[in-house]
């Protein structure tokens, strides 16, 4: 990996005194400043977004071929920005250093999967799961167990080999599935939670689980009725 990490370092100027190598991410970075190393880091995560969104592209026109249905609506990706990293390790009580961040940050990379029905959700979790060089490092489950707030999504840790000129590095990508629904209801809880900076007044959580639960009965409908469609359809074409 030394040569990849060479071509950040010669934008720098620096000359390639040899300082203490750090190890990151199982690779060995020669490190010259903070700004040059996290170039690199985030290099790589963005590498992993590529990756990962490539191989949901692949799966969702694959099933579009087959099935003649889209189960992916719309993805969104996104680098946590290193304001919001830092946040992140002083609530954890870390020390804010490059290899703490790679180590204990999951969600650095972010990958958001928006689809239509709650079944899609499990569709895709299970064909991201199966993927023989992807590895699943954790899951949970917000829409069997969903949070207080109400917050219903799925969450997957996974792990994707980046393949660079002389090595492979494994990079840790978030992956949040949840459909239309549920994604309108996070990012309106979002901005709430913000707006009261985490202190909503309690009749405004209670509105909120109300709305989760209606969030919850729509997605429900939603899907009977698509069943219905379906089948009607397939009568249809007999
Ligand atoms: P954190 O990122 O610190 O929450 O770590 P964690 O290990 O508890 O992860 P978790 O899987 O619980 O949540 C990670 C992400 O899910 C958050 O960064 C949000 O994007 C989303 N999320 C979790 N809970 C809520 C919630 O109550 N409301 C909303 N809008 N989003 C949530
Ligand atoms: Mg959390």
């Amino acid at each position: 990996f030394g040569r990849s990490i060479c071509l950040f370092n010669e934008k720098t100027g620096i000359p390639g005194k040899d300082n203490e190598g750090e190890n990151i991410m199982g690779i060995s970075i020669k490190l010259y400043d903070d700004v040059d190393t996290w170039k690199t880091v985030s290099f790589l995560y963005n590498s992993a977004l590529k990756e990962v969104n490539t191989k949901l592209e692949i799966l969702n026109d694959e099933f579009q071929h087959v099935h003649r249905y889209n189960p992916i609506e719309h993805i969104k990706s996104r680098i946590k920005s290193p304001e919001s990293i830092v946040k992140k390790l002083k609530k954890y009580g870390y020390e804010v250093n490059i290899e703490n961040m790679v180590n204990y940050v999951k969600d650095i990379a972010g990958i958001r999967v928006i689809c239509s029905f709650t079944s899609d959700i499990y569709r895709i979790a299970e064909m991201i799961a199966s993927q023989g060089d992807l590895e699943v490092l954790s899951i949970k489950d917000y829409i069997k167990n969903p949070k207080e707030s109400g917050y219903k999504s799925y969450h997957m840790i996974i792990s994707v080999p980046i393949y660079l000129s002389d090595s492979v590095v494994d990079t840790n990508v978030e992956i949040q599935i949840r459909t239309i629904a549920m994604d309108f209801w996070a990012s309106l809880e979002h901005k709430i939670y913000y707006k009261f900076e985490g202190n909503a007044p309690a009749y405004i959580s209670r509105e909120l689980r109300e709305c989760a639960n209606m969030v919850s009965k729509l997605d429900a409908k939603m899907l009977s009725l698509n069943e219905t469609i379906q089948q009607f359809s397939l009568s249809n074409e007999k």
